[in-house]
């Protein structure tokens, strides 16, 4: 198996130590495999600019390790010239031009290469804006700057902490695209934090969502959308359609009163055609059939949220694993 981009081993930070110690990250673990999004999702505090922080070795861990291409950045801190990063908004000189600011960060990297600034400012959208002063800048501009000095060197690793912060809605669009890019183009290994649900569910391969520091739930984008569910059917005939498919799956009755042919049935997606199938060869007309599953957003909210931290197994989506 490739070296993992990214791997973390009970990684932790606890902040004042001394007085009124917190535990912002909690012996966390995961790993990011070369090419994959890696969204890292979770509510505002929840320690991603901390793990991030800590992965590129802008701070100690209190402890565990991150390692970066198979290397701990603390022993060999040469590894991080593979990475770039845009970490809680780019600082640059404000009085310089937007384009002087990436001579600055190329520089103090080796080397400005202008032909690949050029064509980074026209991927983040800011050509007719370099010659401005960065004071200038709207957030937005500024969080563009950011990526392309975060991609100047040709990192093989982006780490782009709440990319979209402060950008408006055509600005957010480009940026999931810009992202995808990154990987499926470039092949670049991108690993990204936000607190929105929905840009992670568009941008990334896998997820962590994190809350106060842990790690709640991890796994693929799609196991954990495609996990068990129910779907709501509603047919002609109750009766017919349980014997129709009770063999197989779970039956449950309408409870509301004025449904008396609506039932849910425990089953995924996926088993759409094959209960519609069962239901029209035992003539049982079908009048509608829907998933009312629990969509990552519902799931994002419980483990964020002030609901029951789902740390049964049992009750975890298929694919996803439980972290203690
Ligand atoms: N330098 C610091 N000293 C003390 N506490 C800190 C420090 N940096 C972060 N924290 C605390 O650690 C916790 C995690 O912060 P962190 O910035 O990693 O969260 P986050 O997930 O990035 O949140 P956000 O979505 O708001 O950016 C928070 O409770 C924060 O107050
Ligand atoms: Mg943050």
């Amino acid at each position: 198996m490739a070296t993992p981009v990214i791997e973390t081993e009970g990684l932790t930070k606890v902040f004042g130590r001394l007085r009124n110690p917190k535990l912002a990250v909690d012996h966390i673990h995961f790993r990011v495999e070369p090419g994959q999004v890696y969204g890292f999702l979770g509510p505002n505090g929840a320690g991603k600019s901390t793990t991030i922080r800590m992965i590129l070795n802008l701070m100690y861990a209190s402890e565990g390790k991150a390692l970066v291409f198979g290397e701990d950045p603390r022993k060999k801190p040469e590894v991080l010239y593979r990475v770039g990063s845009l970490v809680e908004g780019a600082t640059f000189y404000p009085y310089l031009r937007g384009w002087d600011n990436l001579k600055v960060v190329g520089n103090s990297r080796g080397g400005f290469d202008e032909a690949r600034a050029k064509q980074l400012l026209q991927f983040v959208g800011l050509v007719g804006s370099e010659r401005v002063r960065v004071k200038a800048y709207s957030t937005g501009m500024k969080q563009r700057l950011g990526i392309a000095a975060a991609l100047l060197n040709n990192p093989d690793l982006v780490i782009l902490d709440e990319p979209t912060n402060g950008m408006d809605p055509s600005g957010i669009r480009e940026m999931r695209q810009f992202i995808r890019d990154l990987a499926y183009k470039y092949g670049k290994t991108v690993f990204l934090t936000s607190h929105l649900l929905s840009e992670v569910q568009q941008t990334s391969d896998r997820v962590a969502i994190v809350n106060k520091g842990k790690i709640v739930v991890e796994g693929r984008i799609d196991e954990l959308l495609n996990q068990e569910e129910e779907l709501e059917v509603e047919v002609g005939s109750l009766e017919k359609a349980k014997t129709a498919l009770q063999e197989r799956w779970l039956v449950i009755p309408s409870t509301v009163p004025n449904e008396p042919n609506r039932f849910r049935i425990k089953a995924t997606r996926n088993d759409t055609p094959s209960i519609v199938r069962r239901l029209v060869d035992q003539n049982v007309d079908v009048f509608g059939i829907a998933p009312v599953r629990q969509s990552l957003e519902d799931y994002f909210l419980e483990v964020t949220g002030d609901a029951p931290l789902p740390l049964d197994p049992s009750s975890l989506p298929v694919g996803a694993k439980p972290h203690a």
